[in-house]
């Protein structure tokens, strides 16, 4: 098999699967496994810590990644707001691209791998679900850890971030042209998970 570099860009809105789908190919096929989200979300935790967006994005160390829990819907929404910047992007873009080249392959899993950031990656993927079933896992995931929210918040911060993650003018949520589109709204993640590892061992097939 050759995996000298071999990039799987899985994209989607908040809480569609991907994030859980990236990991487990990830696993599965001993490649490398990047959640894009978090360089955003650094980015919106500095910046609710009063430090400028782009200061914050230029500065971004890996470590930053894994200090603290990233995952809070106040940080979502500030990863959400800073992601609209063209300045910021582009300051995390090499850093990405330089992950997805590593050897022996890499997932990358975001909102514009597939279209902006890995245009030429081997495999795409667009994992999505309805707002309302998303809203369910979020509501479920953030309760879980004693977050005080109930499902009316969640629902509806997953469809403002929606709107702004798909409506922004740079890099703008989209499924790229050529990329499989896999709704979890009555998928099982098992079900997408297989779906995803047969799609990329047919590509890694036709490679060798
Ligand atoms: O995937 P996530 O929920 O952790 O992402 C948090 C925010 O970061 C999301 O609302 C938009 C932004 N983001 C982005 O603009 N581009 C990416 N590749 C990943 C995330």
């Amino acid at each position: 098999m050759d995996t000298h570099s071999f990039t799987v860009a899985i994209d989607g809105p908040a809480a569609s699967g991907k994030g859980t789908i990236s990991k487990a190919v990830a696993a599965h096929f001993g490649f490398a496994h990047l959640d894009t989200g978090l360089l955003y979300r650094a980015v919106g935790r500095r910046v609710l810590e009063g430090v400028d967006p782009l200061a914050a994005a230029q500065a971004l160390t890996a470590e930053e990644l894994a200090q603290g829990d990233l995952r809070t819907g106040e940080i979502a929404q500030a990863a959400s707001k800073v992601a609209v910047i063209p300045e910021v992007r582009a300051a995390l873009v090499d850093f990405q691209r330089a992950f997805a080249r590593r050897a022996g392959g890499a997932v990358l899993d975001g909102r514009d791998i597939g279209t902006v950031i890995c245009p030429r990656a081997e495999v795409k993927l667009f994992v999505t679900a309805s707002a309302e079933v998303r809203a369910e896992r979020r509501y479920l995931e953030l309760s879980s850890k004693g977050a005080d929210v109930t499902r009316d918040q969640v629902l509806a911060d997953v469809r403002e971030r929606d709107a702004r993650d798909a409506g922004r003018s740079a890099a703008p949520m989209k499924p790229a042209e050529d990329a499989v589109m896999v709704d979890t709204t009555d998928l099982s993640i098992d079900a997408a998970l297989d779906l995803a590892k047969s799609i990329i061992n047919k590509k890694l097939a036709a490679q060798n």
